[in-house]
């Protein structure tokens, strides 16, 4: 009893504390959910009713899961209840060996692959896994922007080389020369991209491969959206082209089975292999500790990856992302002082402002405006990495008739517009 008495003493006697994040925290931005966004939040908590063209969620926008991947975890629910090995199910990282074998991916084993909760926790550990305090990773501009936090919050530094608008958004091989260092240890492409909707080609990939070759950098290639090509152009993953060099190769469910939600995605490893040992060794250390992903999610990859892909009825004439493509496209040809290139693949569109005649100096600003006077969310380019405040990124996946009065509301919005 006395000593209860003295704990509870004690526990009184510490004074009331600030609950403080923790300071590796203070260098991560990550803009695509921030104060903008917040502010979205705020609105609909007051029951006002806000357009998100900011997220690539497809469910909420009426794409459905293929109804044979819903029965195939219906069917293998009860067998999905204990944790799997750490890498994932034998059935899922065979078909993924054998999806790395349709890619033309040199000397894939089961043993090369990890099943994740998406390819962000992928992302996450392979970042942890492989940088030091003052390591230094080339990461595109613009970029997927979890990449720049996970290596920043991994202790790295982020070096972002540019894409180039003027030669369809492809990297620009010059920038990313001149940013390698002696303490350079990787690269990231994101192919297809977001938020470009760039595909980048064979020839561009080899020059990529090349630099990674002669500098001995490691390629991290996000190819989550390679099942969502259109105008017949065909997806290469970076790694089919480079057998000798270690590439790590990310892909998944959430968007070319429009199942964000169930969060499932896989990393490859592929290429010089013996070189990367110690650093596969942290990779196999931290997939242990995290147990293993979503199992009843891995069930599925089989059944999705196999067989019919009815991704292909979306991204051809008449389907669903193609028309959806065609409309944003059109719609932002019409508003003056909008410029963009046309995106192959994905389902986001990049355009750019002319900051000059709309007055514009701060992009985060002309969301947030655009969002309190139209209720519309888009992403504003900063957060992408992106450091001119002149690009913003619209999300295509709702409803053709939404696309265009969304647009509307754009044009409408930019003609009254002026920020000094
Ligand atoms: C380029 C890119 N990589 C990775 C992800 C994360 O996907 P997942 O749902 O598999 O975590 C996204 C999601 O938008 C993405 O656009």
């Amino acid at each position: 009893m006395d000593n209860i008495n003295a704990q509870n003493r004690d526990i009184k006697s510490f004074p009331n504390r600030n609950i403080k994040k923790s300071s590796k925290l203070d260098n991560v931005l990550y803009d695509v959910r921030g104060p903008v966004v917040e502010e979205a939040m705020r609105m609909e908590n007051e029951g006002i009713k806000v357009l998100k063209l900011n997220i690539g969620n497809p469910a909420p926008f009426g794409f459905e899961a293929p109804e044979e991947v819903i029965l195939d975890m219906r069917t293998q629910i009860r067998n999905g209840q204990g944790y799997s090995d750490s890498k994932g199910l034998f059935s899922a990282r065979k078909a993924i060996m054998q999806y790395a074998q349709l890619k033309n991916i040199p000397d894939v084993t089961v043993n090369d692959i990890y099943t994740g909760n998406g390819v962000s926790e992928l992302i996450n550990l392979c970042m942890q896994a492989l940088l030091d305090s003052g390591d230094e990773i080339l990461i595109p501009s613009p970029d997927y922007p979890l990449w720049t936090a996970t290596a920043t919050l991994a202790g790295g530094k982020a070096v972002h080389y540019l894409c180039d608008e003027s030669s369809d958004w492809y990297p620009d091989i010059d920038d990313i020369r001149k940013k390698i260092t002696d303490k350079t240890k990787a690269i990231v492409i994101i192919n297809p991209n977001n938020p470009t909707g760039a595909l980048y080609s064979k020839d561009l990939l080899m020059q990529i491969a090349d630099i990674a070759r002669g500098y001995g950098l490691i390629i991290f290639s996000d190819e989550i959206y390679d099942r969502l090509v259109m105008d017949g152009e065909e997806h290469i993953s970076i790694a089919s082209l480079a057998p000798d060099v270690f590439c790590v190769t990310f892909s998944g469910l959430s968007k070319s089975h429009m199942i964000a939600g169930f969060r499932i995605g896989w990393m490859i490893l592929s290429g010089n292999k013996s070189a990367a040992k110690d650093y596969i060794d942290g990779i196999n250390m931290l997939s242990n500790m995290r147990l293993c992903s979503n199992v009843p999610a891995q069930s599925i990859v089989q059944t999705a990856l196999g067989g019919y892909q009815s991704v292909k009825n979306y991204i051809i004439p008449g389907g669903r992302i193609y028309e959806q493509r065609e409309c944003i496209c059109n719609a932002l040809s019409g508003i003056p002082g909008i410029s963009y290139v046309k995106p192959k693949a994905a389902f986001y569109v990049f355009p750019k402002i002319d900051t000059k005649k709309y007055r514009i100096n701060n992009d985060e600003q002309f969301a947030l405006d655009f969002l309190r006077k139209k209720r519309i969310l888009i992403v504003h380019g900063g957060g992408f990495n992106w450091q001119q405040p002149d690009h913003f990124r619209i999300v295509y996946l709702p409803r053709k008739e939404i696309l265009e009065s969304s647009m509307n509301q754009l044009a409408d919005f930019l003609s009254g517009y002026s920020q000094f």
